[in-house]
């Protein structure tokens, strides 16, 4: 599904990634660890060809990125959501305007005849009732799960998740857990996720890859990371995250 082939990338003379290899399969739950800085969020643009890496290739579903024209990469971001860790709402939009984008903006719908549809999604998020307001209005959590319910609205295949819970109260973290879990099993939607946050990394996905010096050091399982024989990787999960 998602493919980095060898993967280099430099900003300048810096080494942002060196012969990167990440494989993700439709289904999987993958999250990518690291010290601040490390490159996880240039991978993550990577994916969406937002960047160009100087060596190796992206594929999506074996079709090399840097290949795409204009209309198959933007039909290719229509299936790769991507939730921003600061949500990145429309603010002159209300909530459920925001959630509506994709279908008025892209498919031309009618905001009237999508409004119930918007409710099942604001519902899906904890978020019933306030498609009328304005994101402003609204708490760091909450303009977070609406950034999520406007990803879901997408349908995406793939979502990438830029610290989902950073910022949340222990009980919205879970919720949100809870329900990046439910999108996987569900409707099959691949993640990819990055996260400081040790509860949530050990609770949401299966694969743990981290990375450090451009390099991916690490891959393994929230059973057996805490014991990795990796010392850099185990200083990382007990005092990293
Ligand atoms: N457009 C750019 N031009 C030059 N350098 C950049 C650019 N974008 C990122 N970098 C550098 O690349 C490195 C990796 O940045 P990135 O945002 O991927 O880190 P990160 O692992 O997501 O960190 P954090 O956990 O703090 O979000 C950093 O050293 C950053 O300064
Ligand atoms: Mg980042």
């Amino acid at each position: 599904m998602i493919f980095l082939k060898n993967v280099s990338l430099q900003f300048d003379q810096k080494v942002i990634l060196n012969n990167v290899d990440f494989k993700v399969n439709q289904g999987d739950r993958v999250a990518i660890i690291g010290e601040s800085g490390c490159g996880k969020s240039t991978l993550l643009k990577l994916i969406l060809g937002f960047l160009q890496p100087n060596n190796g290739d992206v594929l999506y579903n074996g079709v090399s990125i840097s290949s795409m024209t204009t209309s198959e990469l933007r039909s290719m971001r229509m299936k790769v959501g991507m939730l921003f860790q600061s949500a990145a709402l429309f603010d002159s939009m209300t909530v459920g305007e925001n959630v509506a984008f994709s279908w008025c903006e892209n498919q031309g719908e009618d905001y009237d005849k999508v409004s119930d549809k918007v409710n099942e999604v604001l519902e899906m998020v904890d978020m019933a009732g306030y498609a009328d307001d304005m994101p402003a209005s609204l708490s760091g959590g909450q303009r977070k799960r609406i950034g999520l319910a406007r990803t879901i609205a997408m349908s995406p295949d793939v979502i990438l998740y830029d610290e989902p819970t950073t910022g949340l109260d222990p009980i919205l973290s879970t919720s949100i857990e809870n329900l990046i879990v439910k999108l996987s099993k569900e409707f099959g939607i691949t993640t990819i996720m990055v996260s400081h946050q040790k509860s949530t990394i050990l609770r949401t996905v299966d694969t743990i890859y981290m990375m450090n010096d451009a390099n991916l050091i690490y891959a393994g399982t929230p059973l057996t990371i805490e014991k990795s024989d990796n010392e850099l990787v185990r200083n990382f999960m007990s005092g990293g995250l």
